[in-house]
């Protein structure tokens, strides 16, 4: 095979084989592709797209470019779940220690933060000595003890999917849903897992702006999860403001502190985290009524059984228990500044990209992945969508350490809109189930 022929036929438009892709993708790993006959396929990939065959193959042929595991080593069976991210998204911080209570084992490989998201690795790396790299010794101990780790991608785990990454990010072909559907597909398979549920955001913080391309990009990712045999379902779900009170690794980390310890805050945070978790019971075949998984779960957050979850895994990953245990010891900006509202109303709007920028330029996000993280910055959002408040009422508190405040209550103002009416409480938009 040539890889100019493959990448004609694709910028012709036409579909590639199975054999087609695997080649290409196993020689491009070897190195014996050079990065520019990569990007040019990447950028064809782009433009024409691929039919399903195309994406379970690319998707199969990433899996494999690397180690990976079989449900076996988790007794046959392991479920997780993954989010296409969003402003505040700290789900899986409850998700994967509440699973594990009811009975699920949770392989978790999470990502870290890159742009104006927050990744789950830096989230939990803001309790000190929390390692999210483990050997594989300790990761299946600990899987074995716990029925849960959160741990980082290892360099030797689906490296197609870092190298094209790589690549996909300097050459503007990160927004393809076949790219992405194939790149997210190929390391949750490679966790070993027998189902998996997915969180397809849409609106201003999300990757996919419009429900229709969430509702594309689900489709994609549960026809490959089908086709390499693990149980998927989508949830379609609202990312217009920021999800819960905190954004900002040590609040975020505080906010689910607070939910596990007494099973209650925020109810969208709440809420979606026991629906997702529910599914993930429902898919595992734990309970063949979600209703009754909802309720196990709001159970196990408050009779504490999630929080000591937590808490063991905190522990068997080297953190801090003191910071959970007390987290006003957790990392914190040195100031804090209120910032209120200009007028009377309901809150109508409560722009998720704006906040997220926001917290990134306080230091507590990347522009580029070796950037460092000041983990204690991050905002306090007081009011939500469909709030009441009156002038002078506090919108959110913004910690800093002095750092990307210009502006500050100009860039909050513009980030909400109050007017007569509230605006629409968006949760859960839709679910996508597997075609055949
Ligand atoms: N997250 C991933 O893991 N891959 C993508 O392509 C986009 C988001």
């Amino acid at each position: 095979m040539r890889a100019t022929d493959i990448i004609a036929k694709k910028r012709d438009g036409k579909a590639l084989s199975g054999g087609e892709i695997r080649w290409f993708i196993n020689q491009y790993v070897a190195e014996a592709l050079p990065d520019y006959q990569m990007a040019a396929l990447l950028m064809a990939v782009f433009l024409k797209g691929m039919n399903g065959g195309e994406q379970a193959a690319l998707t199969d042929a990433m899996l494999h470019s690397g180690r990976s595991y079989k449900p076996e080593v988790f007794g046959g069976s392991a479920a997780d779940k993954h989010s296409t991210g969003g402003v505040g998204d700290k789900v899986s911080l409850i998700l994967a220690p509440l699973a594990a209570a009811a009975g699920l084992k949770v392989p978790m490989t999470s990502g870290r933060g890159l742009g104006h998201t927050g990744g789950t690795l830096d989230k939990l790396e803001s309790i000190s000595g929390f390692r999210t790299r483990l050997s594989d010794e300790e990761f299946l101990a600990q899987m074995d003890e716990l029925g849960v780790a959160m741990i980082g991608q290892s360099p030797d785990f689906v490296p197609a999917d870092m190298k094209m990454y790589r690549l996909r990010d300097v050459t503007a072909t990160v927004e393809s849903i076949p790219l992405i559907a194939a790149s997210i597909m190929s390391k949750k398979i490679g966790e070993g897992i027998s189902s998996l549920v997915l969180d397809v955001k849409t609106g201003s913080g999300a990757f996919m702006k419009s429900l229709e391309d969430a509702r594309r990009l689900a489709g994609a990712m549960v026809d490959i999860g089908a086709a390499h045999g693990v149980r998927c379902r989508a949830l379609l779900t609202a990312m217009d403001q920021p999800l819960g009170r905190a954004v900002g690794h040590s609040l975020e980390i505080l906010e689910c502190i607070e939910i596990l310890r007494t099973g209650e805050g925020m109810a969208d945070l709440l809420d979606l985290t026991v629906e997702l978790t529910a599914q993930m019971l429902f898919l595992e075949g734990k309970y063949t009524d979600l209703g009754q998984g909802r309720e196990v779960c709001r159970g196990l957050l408050s009779d504490g059984s999630a929080y000591q979850r937590f808490r063991r895994m905190v522990r068997a990953q080297g953190g801090d228990l003191a910071m959970v245990d007390e987290p006003s010891r957790l990392p914190r900006a040195e100031r804090r500044e209120v910032i209120r509202a200009g007028t009377s109303g309901f809150v109508r709007r409560l722009d998720a990209l704006a906040i997220g920028k926001l917290v990134q330029g306080l230091g507590g996000g990347r522009a580029v992945i070796t950037d460092s993280i000041d983990y204690g910055v991050g905002v306090w959002i007081e009011r939500k969508i469909g709030d009441r408040v009156k002038e002078g009422d506090p919108l959110v508190t913004v910690h800093h350490n002095g750092r990307g405040v210009e502006g500050l209550e100009r860039r909050v103002a513009d980030a909400y809109e109050i007017g007569e009416a509230p605006g629409p409480r968006r949760a859960i938009l839709g679910q996508v189930d597997p075609s055949t």
